[in-house]
């Protein structure tokens, strides 16, 4: 994740973007930049490091300019050098960005061919020179900056400012957070209203694809298909903002749309775009030579575990286990020497968790750690850690988090599979692309927004509910039943599909609601068999799947919720989206406390 700031001021904004980064700093902070325009040119001033580096460099040498944009940087695209910071720019226009462009190699490659030349390894400045290339052609700085939206795919946020323009700034907003801030005679953009706090409290979030056009006179917003919309300013307090939902209800509905940007920056943790590696920090263990892996955690944790057992097994070939924790720690199991144990938790203080650690490390495994809070006690206790980027995840119920488990834990099975010779470069190279589309296609899911919302009016009613996955959609069905039993409290089981005659299917009538997570890959006619088997015994069907499951399941279900196409490696990621809304809608529909459900915790650190 990255902060992003911008100032049309009455007088010199150096400073305050300056400070207004300072905020933002809990976004990363691996490198800062400040650009503003100054007798009608660009200035720009970069540094690596922490903040405070940018701010020596501005005492040093200060810029003017009363319109600029701030950036500091978690390094996704490229290392953290000077030269990869943001803002990027050419002598025409700056740029800053949050969020990955996806088709930045094409683009470049594009711009490489026409002339352009690169000085960085970002995917920001294809942004950067593709605004340029509109602008030498002739439009203007708004048209050319949506002449550049409308080619770019990925989640990002964006603010833009050009050469002779004094009173101007572009900023748009897809899937990454981004707010306006509303001034006396001057105007604000930045990552979340805490950055805006010391300008302002008047503030408008953007919605999914709006972008605006401000001047010290106010804001232009338009949606993507660039109709003018007006959008809501709300005035927020300063004790909000410390903790602020933007323009969500509650936490949970918040961390559930930060999900395309958060898993973006989990993703450029380990994964190189440029090359399409993925890097993984120094380990005393050989991925080629471990015997076995052994994954342990407890709720939806345990149910990224059992997500990434398919994985190892399927693409790295290495035998998986994965076990509850409370369970793990007194069945005393005899683990494989030199095996390595990966211990999952949002919190990293679960105590069965951190418990089953001690035990794992006590038979001389390998510790490794995939946390949320690096400074945690399951972090301290791991030889190597994996940490989740989701940031603070405020609703008991975990859902940016699992996403992310999920991702770093894809993205371990893929390096697993590479150094042990079951993949080769090519399809470490497609499984990685299909995980750089997450962010998009995550952010397209979460357009089903409203249309879960009226699903959720009707299972609201059940007391009941079946959820049915097969292969790594079978622990999504796990998780699916928790979401929806932990804040709604309704009753639900997740099940294997092909579990259902030995059991289950007794429980089928009007009464049961049955959601079917089923992507069209190759298990899909068997699970559509299934269905059709709850449907003759009058059972009502929810069916989750995409465009050509939709097609080839006919339209005999009770509601059919169509998802975007993705691989089958990344649906269990992406249909987390759709069981999150449901479990949500249902519990907003029921009434119940959805960030603190009744009898929960947001850590179990007591047995
Ligand atoms: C998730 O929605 C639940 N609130 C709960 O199962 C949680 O996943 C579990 O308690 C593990 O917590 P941890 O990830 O912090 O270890």
């Amino acid at each position: 994740m990255c902060g992003i700031v911008g100032i049309l001021g009455k007088g010199d904004v150096a400073p305050r973007l300056v400070e207004a980064l300072k905020r933002l700093e809990y976004r990363g902070y691996d490198s800062a930049g400040v650009a503003t325009v100054v007798n009608g040119h660009i200035e720009r001033r970069r540094a690596s490091g922490k903040l405070g580096n940018l701010a020596g460099m501005l005492q040093q040498a200060p810029i003017s300019g009363a319109v600029g944009i701030g950036h500091t940087r978690w390094a996704t695209h490229g290392s953290p050098t000077e030269g990869n910071a943001h803002p990027h720019a050419t002598d025409r226009v700056a740029v800053v960005h949050n969020g990955i462009i996806e088709n930045f190699r094409a683009l470049r490659r594009e711009l490489e061919a026409e002339g352009a030349a690169f000085a960085s390894e970002t995917d920001t400045e294809t942004v950067v020179h593709l605004v340029t290339k509109y602008l030498n052609a002739g439009l203007t700085p708004q048209d050319a900056a949506a002449a550049t939206l409308s080619r770019l795919e990925g989640a990002f946020a964006l603010a833009f400012i050009f050469r002779g323009e004094h009173d101007l700034m572009v900023a748009a907003r897809r899937g990454s957070p981004l707010a306006i801030g509303w001034g006396e005679g001057e105007m604000y953009v930045g990552s979340d209203a805490l950055a805006l706090a010391p300008m302002t409290n008047r503030v408008t979030y953007l919605e999914d694809g709006d972008w605006a056009v401000l001047t010290r006179e106010g804001a232009v917003i338009h949606d993507e298909a660039g109709n003018r919309v007006e959008r809501p300013v709300k005035v927020v307090s300063v004790s909000s903002v410390l903790v602020d939902k933007g323009n969500h209800r509650h936490f949970m509905a918040k961390e559930i749309h930060e999900q395309p940007e958060v898993v973006g920056h989990t993703l450029s943790t380990f994964y190189r775009p440029m090359t399409e590696t993925v890097e993984l920090p120094a380990a005393p263990y050989d991925w080629a030579a471990l015997p076995k892996v052994t994954m342990v955690a407890c709720g939806t944790a345990h149910f990224a575990c059992a997500v990434a057992k398919y994985w190892f097994e399927q693409v790295a070939r290495l035998p998986a286990e994965t076990d509850i924790a409370s369970e793990f720690r007194y069945r005393n199991p005899p683990l494989v020497k030199g095996g390595l144990s990966i211990f999952v938790s949002q919190s990293g203080e679960t105590i069965d968790t951190l418990t089953a650690l001690r035990l794992a490390k006590e038979q001389g495994q390998h510790i490794a750690g995939i946390v949320n809070v690096p400074e945690s006690a399951i972090a301290r206790e791991s030889d190597v850690l994996y940490p989740t980027n989701a940031g603070p995840e405020i609703g008991v119920a975990s859902t940016k988090a699992f996403t992310c488990q999920l991702t770093t834990l894809a993205l371990l099975a893929i390096a697993a599979g590479e150094a042990r010779g079951s993949i080769d470069a090519d399809e470490r190279k497609r499984l990685t692309r299909t995980l750089a589309e997450l962010p998009r296609l995550m952010n397209v899911a979460l357009h089903l927004d409203e249309v879960m919302g009226e699903v959720a009016h009707d299972l609201a009613k059940a007391r009941d509910v079946l959820y049915l996955g097969r292969g790594a959609m079978y622990p999504l069905a796990l998780e699916g039943a928790l979401k929806l039993k932990e804040i709604s409290y309704i009753h639900a089981e997740g099940y294997a599909s092909g579990e259902l005659k030995h059991g289950p299917i007794a429980l089928i009538d009007e009464n049961v609601p049955v959601i079917v997570l089923a992507p069209s890959d190759e298990l899909f006619d068997k699970t559509v068999s299934n269905m059709q088997e709850v449907m003759a015994r009058g059972g009502r069907v929810i069916l989750i799947t995409d465009k050509t499951g939709a097609e080839r399941a006919g339209d005999s279900a009770w509601h059919t919720i169509v998802m975007p196409d993705a691989d089958p490696f990344v649906a269990p990621i992406l249909y987390s989206i759709p069981i999150q809304l449901l479990a949500y809608h249902t519990a907003v529909a029921k009434g119940t406390d959805v960030d603190q459900p009744r009898n929960l915790a947001k850590s179990v650190t007591v047995e």
